[in-house]
């Protein structure tokens, strides 16, 4: 068991500085995570691998002293683990074997799901064991609706249409798959709480691609059941939810009844937060990662002016969305500062 600003933030308590970690955090900004991926052709190998997961999920610890850790994983492990085909290419990203029938998730099951992801749960075993008492640990998974735009485009995508049409077309086998995939992130979810780590963050990375009349049935909702099923067995775990890009039907997902917090893009503006969600639910967020890539005053000045709306309520600072590879490590330790010397009140 862990304690510190981070938990205690979510438990309701304020510190004179808000607790501060990063989405992506490790990854390949950091030379020395660099050094060890390198190590390893094939990234999901990489994933799998729980010394290397261990000790790229530990760097940014121990070059930032960040409140969090996140374990060093992917969320397309889950259809991996049920039984898709899932690469990633140099340089262009996840490619997946699309599904492009709704027979084929005969083919998918969650029977192997804990052999397979075991190095995942071995990973945070030994993360727990190595990060300081104070600093939380952090697991994740897709959402469901984001987890099935990849299963069915087979990759990234402009427009999404493929996943898109399934949906409205078929909702009826869309919601046997959105279906499968509740069951099958719970499970995950499960198994990384049971392995140790503190909290839980699920990423619905693509949300902001459906019209707000579909977002309750394949985004909130399943989100909802997911943390709804995983407090079933493990009642006190801290459940993050990050919609991505839903604009201001984020309102929709103050839910403090199934989410501790609630992850804010960077298109959401601070001043709304404070004032629409904050009272409700404690948020994260939402600092542009190109922000950290310009660095210097500019940083400076954003990152303050986010605090000045944000920290004097229920708070953890993060960025809109991932850390980006062309990130210079010295500004990551510049907005470290800026977030841990802040004073509320200032101008
Ligand atoms: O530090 C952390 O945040 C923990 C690790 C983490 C990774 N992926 C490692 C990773 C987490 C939390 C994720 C989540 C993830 N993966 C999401 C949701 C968050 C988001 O970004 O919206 C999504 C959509 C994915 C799928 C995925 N994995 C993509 C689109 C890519 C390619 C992007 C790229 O930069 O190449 C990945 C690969 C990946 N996952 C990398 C890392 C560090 C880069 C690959 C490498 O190092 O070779």
């Amino acid at each position: 068991m862990s304690s510190g600003k981070f938990l205690e933030t979510l438990a309701g308590r304020r510190f004179a500085t808000p607790p501060v970690w990063l989405m992506r955090q490790a990854g390949r900004y950091l030379p020395e995570y660099r050094a060890v991926r390198a190590t390893t052709r094939s990234f999901l190998e990489f994933c799998y691998t729980p010394d290397k997961a261990v000790e790229v999920t530990l760097q940014p610890i121990r070059r930032f002293g960040f409140d969090a850790a996140i374990i060093f994983s992917d969320i397309l492990v889950v259809p991996d683990a049920l039984g898709q085909k899932v690469w990633f290419e140099e340089g262009e990203g996840p490619k997946l074997e699309a599904l492009t029938d709704p027979a084929q998730f005969a083919r998918l099951s969650r029977a192997r799901l804990a052999d397979h992801l075991a190095p995942v749960y071995e990973a945070i075993r030994q993360t727990r064991a190595a990060l300081p008492r104070e600093t939380a640990l952090l697991g994740f998974a897709g959402a469901p609706f984001t987890l099935a735009c990849y299963m069915i485009e087979g990759s990234g995508s402009r427009d999404f249409a493929k996943v898109k049409k399934w949906a409205y077309g078929h909702p009826e086998s869309f919601g046997l798959l959105i279906d499968l995939l509740v069951e099958s992130v719970v499970d995950h979810l499960s198994n990384q709480v049971e392995a140790g780590v503190d909290g839980v963050q699920l990423f619905d990375s693509w949300a902001g691609v459906l019209p707000e009349e579909q977002l309750f049935r394949w985004s909130l909702d399943p989100m909802v059941r997911i943390a709804t099923g995983l407090r079933e067995r493990h009642p006190n775990v801290p459940v993050l939810a990050f919609p991505r890009a839903v604009g201001p039907a984020a309102l929709m997902y103050r839910r403090p009844d199934s989410f501790n917090a609630l992850s804010l893009d960077t298109g959401i503006g601070a001043h709304w937060a404070a004032k629409e969600l904050q009272p409700h639910i404690c948020v994260q967020g939402n600092l542009d990662p190109i922000m950290l890539v310009a660095g210097g005053a500019a940083l400076e000045r954003e990152a303050r002016r986010i605090l000045d709306k944000l920290g004097h309520g229920s708070f953890i600072f993060n960025l809109g969305h991932g850390v980006v590879p062309q990130t210079p490590p010295e500004h990551v330790a510049q907005l470290v500062e800026i977030v841990r010397t802040w004073k509320p009140g200032e101008p």
